[in-house]
């Protein structure tokens, strides 16, 4: 038996001073985004604002329903339109926010294991990186591409494809 470790790198930031311009803008948007999340089952207002390599930026926003899984999360609601309206141009960053009683959350909310698998498939798709920026009021964690959370993440090399 062989024992072996992965293990995944993230960056901590107290401020959003201490990020560059386009990840601020990008954080505002899924600020914005959570604005539009329908909620009302969870009241779990999650927002999420993906940038494309040309520069757009497109939100997303969860979007429950009364059957349960039948709802979406915000960053899959992002990356679908994202990758539906520009399938030919990669995602390379993506920020999520969460909104709970009024407020941004302190601790951030990472994607959930399904959006992982989701975004995993668009970097693969393009065989580009997803930077990924999640904010909370408290602190705020960034990694440099979806891996860092999903290091078992499966592929199309696990259905023998290339
Ligand atoms: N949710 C997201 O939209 N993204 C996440 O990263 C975690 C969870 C949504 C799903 C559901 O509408 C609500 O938050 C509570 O789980």
């Amino acid at each position: 038996m062989k024992k072996k470790e992965t293990h995944s790198t993230f960056y901590e930031y107290a401020s959003l001073k201490e990020l560059g311009d386009k990840q601020q803008e990008l954080i505002q948007k899924a600020i914005d985004a959570a604005s539009s999340a329908y909620a009302p089952y969870s009241q779990f207002y999650v927002g999420a604002a993906v940038m494309l390599e040309n520069g757009t930026i497109i939100q997303g926003s969860n979007q429950e329903n009364s059957a349960f899984p039948s709802g979406l999360c915000a960053e899959r609601t992002a990356a679908f339109y994202a990758n539906s309206q520009y399938p030919d141009t990669p995602i390379v960053a993506l920020a999520v926010v969460a909104r709970k009683d009024g407020k941004i959350v302190e601790k951030p909310v990472p994607p959930c294991g399904s959006c992982l698998q989701a975004l995993l498939e668009s970097e693969k798709r393009h065989q580009t990186t997803i930077e990924v920026i999640l904010y909370g009021s408290s602190v705020i964690h960034r990694a440099a591409n979806i891996e860092q959370f999903l290091p078992f993440g499966f592929t199309s090399l696990d259905l023998g494809g290339s």
